[in-house]
């Protein structure tokens, strides 16, 4: 049995994320966590949520509350909202956890300790009124390039210019309006990671297998200009990880807490602590620590392209950089982007489907199975609805659900609602066997190498066998002139509906668990071997006709939602 670490990267607490960030990582880490736990193998799937940062302090001030009681309301928001769409992490955690405040602190002092931290005194943005130094998106001003009167510190929103808080024309406070603002000096602490480079290009080219979209941008920041840059790893905020070596104060850096991207990852590891002191499981040592099982570990990380420098180079540079034997990743699946309808999703223009109001138009199996399908894996990828609707209706409905629909109502109606005895296989038979052990072991291969789409691709292909297969056999001819023949036929074809559950249960679950209970079984069993798999209902086995599995999307459906998600969501 294989042991399989999972995790997607962890989506930030503020807000309730699109289809655009669950189809690039959380989801397709559930499909990998799915297909492999119904291989038998033993997995530990984890996610969180990212808490820290200037963007949860402006979404708490936002909504005015305080930054700590927004992050707990909005944890379990997003909880639910996963469960809505049955992503089945064994541990939903939180980067504000204590367990990661104390691991965090802990990684910071053994890079301390490795000479791989510097300190580094510059200038910044000072607020007296607030009494705070200012992140640059904490600053508004008017932009020196266009004259808009709401560039940002970072960035003018109307010309894109890149900017830095000192270009801004009149610059103010965006927390209290002030205006009285100075550049005061302020200590930072640097990860080395120029130090490193060496170390962390050895580990790269050492990665078999890794998609080309991973290594190259890893390439790219590894030798871009003057190679890879160091790193500042704390920011003057209040909410955040105290800085800290261990349990020791850090002498200036009082007040001061760690870069939420330096957290964030080392979460990872503290989310399986929790799973333990959540009394989920008993042992995360195994799971993260090479001296303590973890060798055998295979370890696979999901994630959106924007996110592999920070998981090739700034997290591997932090557990490489501790000098202790926590467990590395081993395989890095990005994604591209998925655009919504002729543009992008945007979250502060309301443009798209978010999570939560997708559930509310339809059940989680419909999206899942439309994005993977069409998850951005080679390229960016968009979702329309004309797309959505014909993945829906051909696929799920057309397909899977009227092959379901047919041979249970067929068969109640010759049969009775009991698998039918029958004669010998055929020749006929025997080339849908075929069939699908071919399809299925490719199935499987594309599921091993996370080829979601091609993946989806033989699924389909192998639902749609089974379509043919009736269409040819024809039981309701048969049964006209050879009755036992098309018992045969329908005993097979309920068979293969159980089968169709097997295989598609990572990507629809809940479908997957209604046909389960409609053929009455408990026997989830990998199909090995196809044939005996083909006779895992027995003659007299008791079944039940589902209600209609997937409804069709009609075209007024579709231009209602098409006209209300356009973008106008405050
Ligand atoms: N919150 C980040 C994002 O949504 C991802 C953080 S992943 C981790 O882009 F590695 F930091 F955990
Ligand atoms: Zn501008």
């Amino acid at each position: 049995m294989a042991r399989h670490l999972i995790t997607s990267a962890i989506p930030y607490i503020n807000g309730i994320k699109h289809l655009g960030n669950l189809v690039g990582s959380q989801l397709p880490a559930d499909l990998f966590a799915r297909y492999q736990r119904a291989r038998g193998n033993e997995v530990l799937f984890l996610c969180a949520t990212d808490e820290h940062g200037t963007p949860a302090e402006l979404a708490a001030a936002k909504a005015g509350q305080d930054v700590a009681d927004y992050c707990a309301e909005m944890h379990l928001v997003q909880a639910q909202i996963a469960e809505g769409f049955r992503l089945s992490f064994d541990h939903f955690g939180r980067s504000s956890s204590p367990e990661n405040h104390k691991l965090t602190q802990h990684f910071a002092a053994r890079l301390y300790e490795a000479g791989l931290i510097g300190e580094v005194v510059e200038k910044q943005m000072y607020s007296p009124t607030d009494g705070r130094f200012l992140p640059d998106r904490y600053i508004e001003g008017t932009c020196p390039n266009c004259g808009y009167d709401s560039a940002r510190g970072d960035q003018c929103d109307n010309c894109t210019k890149q900017l830095d808080p000192v270009d801004l024309i009149n610059p103010h406070s965006t927390i209290s309006g002030a205006t009285d603002l100075e550049m005061r000096e302020t200590k930072h602490l640097y990860l080395l990671q120029s130090k490193m480079k060496d170390q962390l290009e050895e580990w790269i080219d050492t990665r078999e297998g890794w998609p080309v979209l991973t290594t190259s941008i890893a390439k790219k920041w590894l030798n871009d200009g003057d190679g890879l840059q160091d790193r500042g790893i704390t920011r003057d905020l209040d909410w955040g990880i105290p800085v800290k070596r261990g349990d020791e104060d850090w002498p200036g850096m009082e007040g001061k807490v760690f870069y939420v991207w330096f957290d964030a990852p080392i979460e990872y590891i503290a989310c399986a602590q929790e799973w333990v002191n959540a009394n989920k499981g008993d042992n995360w040592e195994r799971w993260w620590r090479t001296d303590k099982g973890a060798d055998d570990v295979t370890y696979t990380q999901f994630m959106g392209k924007d996110n592999v420098p920070f998981h090739t180079l700034s997290f591997p540079a932090t557990i490489l950089g501790s000098g202790e034997p926590w467990k590395l990743v081993d395989y890095i699946k990005s994604f591209n982007y998925l655009n919504y309808d002729g543009g992008q999703f945007s979250t502060s223009r309301g443009r798209g489907v978010f999570m939560d109001q997708a559930l509310e138009i339809l059940p989680a199996d419909y999206w899942r199975w439309w994005l993977l399908s069409h998850v951005p894996e080679t390229s960016d990828s968009e979702f329309t609805w004309e797309s959505f609707q014909s993945g829906v209706n051909k696929d799920l409905a057309d397909v899977l659900g009227n092959f379901v629909s047919r041979v249970t109502k067929f068969c109640r109606s010759k049969f009775g609602l009991n698998v039918p005895e029958g004669g010998e296989m055929g020749a006929r038979e025997q080339a849908l066997i075929d069939e699908l052990t071919t399809r299925i072991r490719a199935y499987e291969a594309n599921m091993e190498a996370m080829e979601v789409r091609k993946s989806a691709h033989e699924l389909r292909a192998i639902w749609s066998a089974g379509n043919e297969y009736l269409q040819e056999a024809a039981p309701w001819a048969t049964f006209k002139e050879d009755e036992a023949r098309a018992a045969m036929q329908i005993r097979l074809a309920l068979n293969l509906i159980r089968l169709y559950a097997v295989l598609s249960a990572p990507f629809i679950p809940d479908a997957a668990a209604r046909l389960f209970s409609a053929m009455n079984t408990l026997d989830t069993g990998w199909p090995d071997d196809v044939a005996t798999a083909l006779g895992a209902l027995p003659a007299g086995h008791h079944f039940d006709v589902p209600d209609n599995l997937f409804s069709k999307i009609t075209d007024e459906q579709r231009e209602e939602w098409q006209t209300r998600f356009a973008g106008t969501r405050d």
